[in-house]
């Protein structure tokens, strides 16, 4: 049996399988995000550690006998959060999330320290990475500074709590922009721009490794006897990947979630950092990925579902099913800034094209639009980094709605497969690396790709007129970046 858990920023949720994969127990604990000021975002850690000990209790409630007989543990998660540990260990702050935006300025002392960073990392610094979050403690409570002897991310923690190893794997620490993504090491002058040391970092280790086991103490209270291993893991993208089989050169897939996320596995480090791709290490071996980022995905149809006062399916139930071409309305989905491929944490969004004809079809149809014109705007990012993508898988909430996904499939070009339902999230994919560590299996038959429901294609009939629109939505960033809010 093997055991994934994936530490998200609104749930911890694990899942059991089998050595055929099959899932045998799924359960889940929700966590909640502080926002002490305008633009911050935290979490404390010893309740990651709390929802852990929640969701394995859930898990073994069912199904005590395949918790007994656990013998690897894969962990998945957020990226980026900056958990501090004073040397005894002890956590210092609360943990800075990768949705903090805080440390906005303190990614210009990078560059300014370190002009190279872009070649080392592969990478622009952004407000969400691990760095920035450490050169503003140091600016702003110096005390904390000085007494950080390690920093972990998320599931990095969790890892030390369960097997005492100060370790993490190489899709995760690719976030921190301290490490060198192509050489897979950590790099002394990214550590040096943010005036960190090697000794305050992790062991690096690949996803796949056997980092170590879990305490005695763990074992016993969580009823694990066998001392699982516990695998490198990865970040939650690369996890995920994993768990949809996406770890072979070309093969995609994109997440359309509260944020939306392009994803797609590299044989090389294949950077792109000029238009905000996310280049970083796969969780697998001798593997990279790609990632284009768009910050408010369903999170753009729920606002607009707010100020409409109408819940979003009903929004988008009103368009019926059949795509025949862009809305009359443009909108720019920036509601908190954007990532890939402005890395503009001030801009914000906007409707344009409103008529008197203007009704909420209309603008619920401009942001469904908008969503397709962002993962566009992703995947030409991550095809001038060298990717080719010729189909793409996709998964989360947004999924629901077949006629967005005949939207997005018609402005890419590019059909799109949906896995049947099942597990496929970063929990499975965690869950298999945790079976790659403990039975030193080949990732190449444990990651294989799920059953695939059904495709959707590009409607043909509605490619010219929405080219036409993709090509008028790429011009409205650099028509407005210079109008500041104040
Ligand atoms: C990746 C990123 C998010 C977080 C939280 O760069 O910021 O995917 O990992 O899901």
């Amino acid at each position: 049996m093997y055991l994934g858990l994936d530490f998200g920023t609104s749930s911890v949720k694990g899942i059991v399988m089998d050595g055929q994969q099959k899932i045998v127990a799924v359960a889940s604990a929700p966590l909640k995000v502080s926002r002490p000021f305008p633009g911050w975002s935290e979490q404390n850690p010893e309740d990651w550690w709390k929802a852990a000990t929640v969701v394995v209790k859930a898990l073994a409630k069912p199904e005590p006998k395949a918790v007994a007989a656990i013998e690897g543990i894969g962990l998945s998660g957020q990226q980026h959060g900056a958990t501090l540990l004073d040397a005894s260990g002890k956590v210092l702050r609360p943990c800075i999330l990768w949705n903090d935006a805080r440390s906005f300025a303190e990614c210009n002392d990078i560059l300014a320290r370190e002009p190279r960073a872009l070649e080392i990392t592969g990478n622009i610094p952004l407000a969400g990475y691990t760095s920035p979050k450490l050169i503003w403690v140091k600016k702003h409570e110096p005390r904390v500074f000085d007494n950080v002897a390690k920093v972990l991310l998320p599931k990095d923690y969790i890892r030390y709590r369960m097997t005492g190893t100060f370790g993490s794997d190489m899709s995760d620490s690719a976030g921190t922009y301290w490490l060198d993504v192509a050489k897979r090491q950590w790099s002394d002058a990214m550590l040096a721009a943010a005036d960190m040391r090697r000794d305050q970092m992790p062991e690096l280790f690949e996803g796949t490794d056997d980092t170590g086991r879990l305490t005695p103490a763990v074992a016993k209270a969580w009823g694990m006897p066998k001392r699982p291993v516990v695998a490198g893991g990865g970040g939650d993208n690369a996890a995920a990947a994993c768990g949809l089989g996406a770890v072979t050169n070309g093969e995609a897939f994109f997440s359309l979630g509260t944020s939306g996320v392009m994803f797609v596995s590299n044989d090389r480090f294949s950077p792109n950092a000029g238009k905000a791709v996310h280049a970083f290490c796969h969780s697998i071996p001798n593997a990279w990925h790609q990632m284009g980022v768009i910050l408010s995905a369903t999170a753009s149809i729920e606002w607009l579902a707010g100020v409409l006062k109408t819940p979003a399916p009903k929004l988008t139930a009103a368009l019926g099913k059949n795509v025949t071409g862009p809305s009359s309305a443009l909108f720019l989905p920036y509601l908190s800034g954007e990532r890939t491929p402005v890395a503009d944490a001030q801009i914000r969004g906007l409707m344009m094209g409103l008529g008197h004809e203007t009704d909420a079809k209309v603008m619920t149809h401009a942001v469904l639009d908008a969503i397709a014109f962002a993962f566009r705007d992703c995947l030409e990012a991550l095809e001038a980094g060298g990717s080719s993508i010729k189909r793409v898988m996709a998964v989360g909430g947004g999924t629901k709605s077949e006629l967005w996904l005949k939207i997005v499939s018609t402005v890419l070009g590019i059909p799109i497969d949906l896995p049947a339902a099942g597990e496929v999230g970063g929990a499975f994919g965690a869950a298999r690396l945790g079976m790659i560590a403990a039975t030193k299996g080949d990732y190449r038959q444990i990651c294989t790709k799920p059953k695939i429901a059904k495709t959707i294609t590009p409607e043909k009939s509605a490619s010219a007129a929405y080219a036409d629109a993709y090509g008028r939505y790429t011009q409205i960033y650099p028509a407005i970046k210079d109008i500041k809010r104040t």
